[in-house]
């Protein structure tokens, strides 16, 4: 065989490999995607609170993300950890004690303690596609100065994608009416996260989180939920999302397919 036909024979062959990878490979990602949905759709079908409550986390968690100037690929991780942050709170032994109206007893809140080891155990078989998502959720608990949980990391041993939903996970618990606790207003919030800073939170990106801009652009992507110490405290469920909030919730459905 003349030498050209065989290089124009090898070239052609090498382009229907990489092209049939390159399906395979999307093929993969999309199923990844899906059980990743799917997940979601099982926390709203089990505790709808929590399915919400890790919209907004995710909501805030990516304005932070894009403050900071993450790729996209950093981008989607912080994503994926916020909003499967809590996902270990749906497990059965915590269900209870997280749907009581009343102050938790010591030994409740050391239960509850557990969700971010049951939550990583949940995506465990999940780390062939995202490798950093269990420890991001194991490790959202953590605090800055190591008195943290489950393993009392410090400072930049606790991975970014956590230090950053720790930040939103704490502007949510304060200013969303939660099962046993009223909405606070932004402004407490601000307050609380100065205080914890260089204590809880990573101290730039507090600062960061703290930024004009920043505190806008989650000004307006919380509106919607009317988290706000209001009469409509209780009504969670936004009534429409604006134009500029990412489409947290279905973005998989559609990216890619
Ligand atoms: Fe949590």
């Amino acid at each position: 065989m003349p030498s050209r036909l065989r290089t124009t024979l090898l070239a052609a062959g090498a382009a229907v490999y990489y092209l049939k990878a390159r399906r395979e490979r999307g093929r993969v990602e999309r199923l990844a995607a899906a059980a990743l949905e799917s997940l979601l759709n099982a926390i709203d079908a089990n505790d709808q609170t929590t399915g919400e409550h890790a919209r907004r986390v995710a909501a805030v968690s990516l304005i932070l993300a894009d403050a900071h100037g993450l790729d996209d690929r950093d981008r989607s991780s912080v994503e994926r950890v916020a909003l499967f942050h809590d996902v270990g709170k749906i497990h059965e032994a915590l269900f209870d004690i997280t749907h009581d109206h009343h102050l938790l007893s010591s030994e409740e809140r050391a239960q509850v303690a557990t969700h971010p080891q049951r939550g990583a155990d949940v995506v465990a078989p999940l780390s062939l596609f995202y490798p950093d998502l269990g420890a991001g959720v194991l490790a959202h608990h953590e605090r800055w100065d190591g008195t943290g949980y489950p393993r009392g990391l410090r400072g930049l041993e606790i991975p970014l994608t956590a230090r950053i939903v720790a930040l939103a996970d704490t502007f949510d618990a304060i200013t969303c009416q939660r099962r046993y606790d009223a909405a606070r207003s932004a402004p407490d919030a601000v307050e609380v996260i100065k205080g914890e800073r260089g204590r809880q939170f990573d101290p730039e990106l507090a600062d960061l989180f703290l930024s004009e801009a920043v505190q806008a652009r989650v000004h307006e992507a919380m509106h919607p939920w009317h988290c706000s110490p209001t009469p409509h405290a209780s009504k969670r469920k936004p009534e429409s999302a604006p134009g500029d909030v990412p489409d947290v919730a279905f973005r998989w459905r559609t990216a890619g397919v």
